[in-house]
């Protein structure tokens, strides 16, 4: 169980004269899975990156708890525990998938210089934790089979695991995934699916998980937003926000259902 209550006030990024986020209060509860819905260019990586310290706010405020986290870098945000993936892969294609789940681990507090020269002990519990973090999430992931290999050699959906190893492998509170089965067929996606709420169920954390897939979206988010021109336009129980008139307007063009 996480305590990590993430809230948005009056959120805006703008970009010159685009507004790609426009006044956005929400409150995503501790260990739920928020989905993020909308059409193209509605504003949805903007609000991760800007929940993740990837972009300038231009008003309004971020806080984890009570804590306002509003001018935190990225950097300073994983340190307490929200991580991201991006909307594309982003992994260390030539090296082996094992090597780019432990360098996940870097973002473990690890030994100071001076722990490192004068407390080994210390500098060796450190590894040998993330060693046996980086074991166990492949393993959890169904992942160990491929650790050795490059990870250019594997197939893609296999590659979208590794990132989710990479991100998860430090048991992070607040988990922010920008369209993890994009590029990938119904069944992998469904896959993620099943994959991400196994996950969740195993050891909870609070996930916002941008999703085109309204199906996946039904089944595995326990609450849902809908975005539209950088404004929310829906939010609540994710059968009742698909079903918004606004939302399917958005998605589907006026008088049309899905
Ligand atoms: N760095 C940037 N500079 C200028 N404009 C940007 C920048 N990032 C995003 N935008 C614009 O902001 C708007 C929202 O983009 P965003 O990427 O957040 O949409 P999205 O909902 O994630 O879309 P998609 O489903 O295509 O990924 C778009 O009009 C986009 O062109
Ligand atoms: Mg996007």
């Amino acid at each position: 169980m996480t305590q990590a209550r993430l809230t948005v006030e009056d959120l805006t990024v703008r970009y010159g004269a685009l507004q790609a986020v426009r006044d956005i209060s929400a409150t995503f509860q501790p260990d739920s899975i928020v989905g993020l819905i909308g059409p193209n260019g509605a504003g949805k990586t903007t609000l991760l990156n800007a929940l993740s310290g990837f972009t300038d706010i231009t008003s309004g405020r971020v806080r984890l708890g009570e804590r306002d986290i509003t001018r935190l870098s990225g950097q300073a945000r994983v340190a307490l525990g929200i991580v991201r993936s991006f909307q594309t892969v982003r992994l260390l294609e030539d090296e082996s998938v094992f090597l780019n789940v432990a360098l996940g681990c870097e973002r473990n507090p690890q030994p100071t210089v001076v722990e490192q020269i004068f407390s080994l002990p210390r500098q060796w519990r450190a590894r040998r934790r993330d060693l046996a973090a980086t074991y166990q999430i492949l393993d959890t992931l169904g992942l160990s089979e491929f650790a050795g290999r490059a990870v250019a050699e594997l197939p893609y959906a296999t590659r979208r695991l590794v990132e989710l190893a990479r991100i998860l492998v430090v048991h992070p509170e607040v988990v922010l995934l920008d369209e993890p089965a994009a590029g990938s067929d119904r069944a992998e996606r469904d896959l993620m699916g099943r994959t991400l709420r196994q996950l969740h169920a195993r050891e909870p954390f609070t996930m916002i998980v941008v999703e085109h897939d309204v199906d996946v979206v039904r089944k595995l988010c326990s609450y849902a937003i809908a975005l539209d021109s950088g404004a929310m336009i829906a939010s609540g129980e994710p059968d009742v926000v698909l079903e918004n008139d606004r939302v399917q307007e958005a998605y589907f063009g006026v008088g049309h259902r899905a």
